[in-house]
């Protein structure tokens, strides 16, 4: 018999685990709100040249990583796996920019997917938050990014991360650092990996990103991007770092950042977390790009944004504060004795479900002990326990699980009994 196992590097995530992601999504678009960011929802699957045209040719996600298949009507289509070009793209395709007012400021959660060498935070199938201001011209919003990612790890109750910022200026000052890193590069092309030899024509920077030339690297004096920043572009990144201060953001100029696409130009950054295990885990990055939205046939628009691994951060969370600190508990059991208090039961976990409560009604024929095993194993807060005794007088016992306590409650002050 055929058995079915899942892919290489996708995940089955569920019980607890499933509850942390869910703690993330909802701190991801509650942050979101409270800046006014709005919900953009873009397709799974896109054209494989939109990638290619955005990412760039000499990412590794280009050149390596792409889920891309011919369909049935012969289209090239590739599995999104990033969410910039996608939204970028459909901000062009709906003149997004010329109905609303600027910046854009967007954000997605959902699926993406690369074919990466599977590890412990890294899947070919993993989820993101993202988000992207279109048509900024500030500052404020390369702030505003960082701070944004910085609120939803407070919202989660991380504290001890590391933000890593670098710039690349503006277009000019990129290929001016692009022309210097070439030259000194040059001078050491025979040490290149074979990857690196390539990018040295395409695209130099993206050596300072190599994981097999980094230990020949790390004690060289390579020209950094900051020397090669224009007046305006150097006040813009003293401005940045002062008010990462003043709120409070940990961080640290990092010269040999630079990200796995190619579309950024101006101020990028990365937040890093250490697990106990002592294993650092890069759990989002993003920056400045400005000049995606006209290559990709828009308008000259100046963007920023980042990405969040959710599933990074979930590892995070559990390594932090431990599965079970995340395990989903129903505050209250509602537990009919016989066939006849089943509608009585019904009525109640109706009203308390309507008073928000949480609320798990047994639904199966169960003996009083199993029941009260059962709510033990599921630590609820309250048992309510429906006899044909209560039924008659109107009232329910309840028993405080915790202390063992019951009492008799009168049907109409049971909400405010429960609330007390
Ligand atoms: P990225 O750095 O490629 O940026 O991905 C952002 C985050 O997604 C990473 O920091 C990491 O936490 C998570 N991630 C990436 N690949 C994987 C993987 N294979 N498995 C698990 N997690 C992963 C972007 O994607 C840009 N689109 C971000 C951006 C938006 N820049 C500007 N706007």
């Amino acid at each position: 018999m055929a058995s079915y196992i899942r892919q290489r590097g996708t995940l089955d995530i569920y019980e607890t685990h499933g509850t942390i992601y869910q703690k993330i999504e909802q701190a991801c678009k509650k942050v979101a709100s409270k800046y006014n960011y709005k919900l953009i929802q873009t397709p799974m699957f896109e054209s494989t040249a939109l990638y290619t045209r955005s990412t760039g040719e000499s990412s590794d996600i280009v050149t390596k990583e792409m889920y891309s298949f011919l369909d049935k009507g012969g289209r090239d289509i590739s599995l999104r796996p990033e969410g910039t070009a996608g939204v970028i793209r459909a901000v062009i395709e709906n003149k997004l920019y010329a109905t609303n007012d600027l910046p854009l400021k967007y954000f997605y959660l959902g699926s993406f997917f690369r074919y990466e060498r599977p590890q412990a935070g890294r899947y070919r199938e993993f989820m993101q938050f993202g988000v992207e201001v279109v048509g900024s011209n500030s500052y404020l919003d390369d702030v505003e990014s960082i701070c944004l990612l910085a609120d939803i790890l407070k919202e989660v109750g991380i504290s001890d991360y590391k933000v890593k910022i670098n710039s690349f200026g503006n277009t000019d000052c990129r290929l001016k650092y692009r022309d210097v890193l070439k030259d000194y590069f040059a001078q050491y092309v025979d040490s290149l990996c074979g990857d690196c030899k390539n990018r040295l024509q395409v695209n130099p920077l993206r050596i300072l990103d190599c994981k097999i030339d980094k230990d020949f690297f790390m004690s060289k004096d390579i020209p950094t991007s900051i020397s090669s920043l224009d007046e305006k572009s150097k006040e813009e990144f003293d401005k940045v770092q002062e008010l990462l201060t003043k709120a409070n953001i940990p961080f640290e100029i990092d010269n040999r950042l630079v990200r796995g696409l190619d579309y950024y130009t101006g101020i990028i950054f990365e937040f890093d977390i250490t697990s106990s295990d002592g294993k650092t885990y890069t759990i989002g990055g993003g920056g400045r790009y400005s000049n995606l939205v006209k290559e990709l046939g828009g308008p000259d628009l100046n963007c920023v944004g980042f990405g969040l691994g959710v599933n990074r951060l979930s590892l995070i969370l559990e390594d932090k504060f431990g599965l079970d600190s995340f395990k989903q508990k129903a505050q209250i059991y509602v537990m009919p004795l016989s066939e006849i208090c089943i509608d009585k039961a019904f009525e109640i976990t109706r009203s308390l479900r309507d008073a928000d409560c949480s609320v798990v009604m047994e639904n199966t024929k169960k003996s009083v002990s199993s029941m009260f095993k059962y709510a033990s194993r599921q630590q609820f807060n309250f048992a309510i326990i429906i006899g044909e005794d209560e039924l008659n007088n109107n009232v329910v016992n309840v028993k405080n699980l915790y202390t063992q306590e019951q009492v008799s409650v009168s049907l109409d002050k049971l909400i405010e009994f429960l609330r007390g």
